[in-house]
């Protein structure tokens, strides 16, 4: 049985005040491939905080991400996005800091795309995949917290894309159909 345990979570940054957590940091190097164009560098986009909890299905997995303001082309920084690995599982945001776009798909294709500004609460049902995207000019900055057994699958979204992209467009950010899209059959 766990102890319980409380974290001071900095609303601007993201960083959690305890010494135990996992830093996940992906550059464009590691983002490479999910933009129309490709990237390249070690320019951070995107960091993880994780806290350390047992990855059952009695617990629950909590984070926060940093996502850095940014574009590769026309389309904004945005994190890779997965599925859960145990596809019905699901996840709550809560954005503390930036302004962003949460989109949203299922296998199928059907899509959803959320704002997402300080002191929304995002709610992603299980089956739904999930990618965040900075639209603004500071770091967008939310709190995950998500059913421990879920895992990620990245792999789906590596191959079959998302159905839609976030791109600057003359009056702000524009949703767009991404041709490359492929349902995953
Ligand atoms: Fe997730």
């Amino acid at each position: 049985m766990l102890t319980p345990f409380a974290a001071n979570i900095e609303l601007l940054t993201g960083s959690i005040d305890l010494p135990e957590q996992r830093v996940v940091s992906r550059t464009l190097d590691d983002v490479n491939g999910i933009f129309e164009t490709g990237c390249h560098g070690s320019e951070v986009v995107y960091e993880v905080f994780n806290l350390d909890v047992p990855e059952i299905n009695s617990e629950l997995q909590t984070c926060t991400t940093r996502l850095y303001p940014g574009r590769v082309g026309d389309e904004y920084y945005m994190t890779k996005g997965h599925f859960h690995e145990v596809r019905n599982r699901s996840e709550i945001y809560l954005t503390t800091s930036g302004v962003g776009r949460l989109l949203m798909a299922t296998s199928s294709g059907e899509t959803v795309v959320h704002e997402m500004t300080p002191g929304t609460m995002n709610y992603i049902p299980g089956g739904w995949a999930h990618r965040s995207v900075n639209v603004g000019s500071e770091p967008l900055v939310f709190f995950a917290a998500y059913v421990g057994d879920a895992g990620h699958d990245y792999a789906t979204i590596e191959k079959c894309g998302f159905p839609v992209r976030v791109v600057a467009g003359e009056d702000g950010p524009t949703v767009v159909a991404n041709p490359r899209y492929v349902a995953d059959a």
